[in-house]
């Protein structure tokens, strides 16, 4: 799917937040757990540390957080949105929504709230339902929320997953603006069921209902073929950078700041380098976080702007990749 900056109702982007828990796990404490060590760990990811959400908190409560932060940023309350999307993978529970706990706890008014599942690529997802209600008139002001509490779906065991993941979140408020001014200069998502079963959880579902087996097998868990995943990640990526690009006038010069899916270092090279950006043109901070899934992009963003990586009026690409597998990439002028 493709959407490019259309004339009449404009998206903009008033404010973003985001929040990260304060433990942080770092690869010499992991390498304590399993069999690890910080050297493989750094070499074949690049990630030093991650965040860990406290025992009870959950995607909502991350999210609430950060939600907060932007909506303080724009000057408004949780009243103030209509709408409410939240990309997750790790709910707080099946149903209801993480967005209806997270309207709960902002204090928003009556207005829809629902989650979007597209697991790494989630926000750019939400980015894009937010924006078609925008741009139709359907809604004036929306708060997207990434959040997510990997830990509690990592299996402890598994050295090939549990050294990947961590906690955060992240939020944006959007809001409709005539005359011109527009955001979102063009988003791309795509996604290929074909590799469903590379990246994923798989029990839990009404495909494999919790039983005492599935929980001994340790099925509730992420299971990810990481090398497939790699490959078609890195290829993916790309395509989505060039696809949503190809929607504006702009060449990749143009673009100030590349921010990649943050799942490991040597897939951010290989995209940057594929894309012909230079590292100082590229935002990395999986050092800090690891994965973090649908809050890794809006993340890396709010930390960007609040460094001065990104002023305002430069261009920035964010492009992610994930379970689905799904794609996306969004050009956002700041
Ligand atoms: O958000 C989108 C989803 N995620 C991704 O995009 C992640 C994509 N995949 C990756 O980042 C990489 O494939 C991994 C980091 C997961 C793995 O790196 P790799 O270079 O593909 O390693 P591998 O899975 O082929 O494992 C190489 C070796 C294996 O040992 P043998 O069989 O060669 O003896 C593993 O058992 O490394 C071993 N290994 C470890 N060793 C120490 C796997 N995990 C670990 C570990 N510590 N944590």
């Amino acid at each position: 799917m493709e959407t490019a900056a259309c004339k009449s109702v404009g998206v903009k982007i008033v404010s973003t937040g985001r929040y990260l828990p304060e433990k942080i796990l770092t690869n010499e404490e992991l390498s304590k757990i399993v069999e690890t060590s910080d050297e493989w760990i750094t070499t074949r990811t690049g990630i030093k540390e991650r965040r860990i959400a406290a025992k009870g908190a959950l995607s909502s409560d991350l999210g609430a957080e950060a939600a907060k932060i932007a909506l303080t940023r724009a000057g408004l309350s949780g009243a103030d949105i209509d709408m409410l999307i939240c990309a997750t993978i790790t709910p707080d529970k099946i149903f209801p929504s993480t967005a209806c706990y997270i309207q709960q706890k902002i204090g928003a008014a009556e207005v829809p709230a629902f989650d979007v599942s597209a697991a790494c690529s989630g926000f750019i997802y939400a980015l894009g339902v937010a924006s078609g209600f925008i741009r139709s008139g359907a809604a004036k002001r929306v708060l997207i929320v990434g959040a997510e509490v990997l830990s509690k779906f990592t299996d402890w065991h598994d050295r090939s997953t549990c050294v990947l993941f961590g906690d955060g979140a992240g939020a944006m408020v959007l809001e409709a603006a005539e005359g011109g001014t527009d955001s979102l200069l063009s988003l791309f998502i795509g996604a290929d069921g074909q590799y469903a079963e590379l990246l994923h959880i798989p029990a839990g579902g009404a495909s494999a209902p919790a039983t005492e087996e599935t929980v001994k097998n340790r099925l509730h868990f992420m299971k990810m073929s990481g090398k497939e995943v790699f490959k078609v990640a890195v290829t993916k990526m790309a395509e989505a950078f060039e696809k949503a690009l190809a929607k504006t006038n702009l060449k990749p010069s143009d673009i100030n700041l590349l921010i990649p899916h943050q799942a490991n270092m040597r897939i951010i090279d290989a995209v940057s380098r594929r894309l012909g950006f230079p590292m100082e043109k590229t935002y990395v901070n999986v050092h800090k976080y690891g994965n973090i899934s649908a809050a890794t992009t809006i993340v890396a963003l709010d930390e960007a702007l609040e460094e001065g990586r990104l002023n305002k009026g430069d261009t920035a690409a964010l492009v992610a990749f994930g379970g689905g597998f799904t794609w996306g990439a969004a050009i956002i002028r700041v």
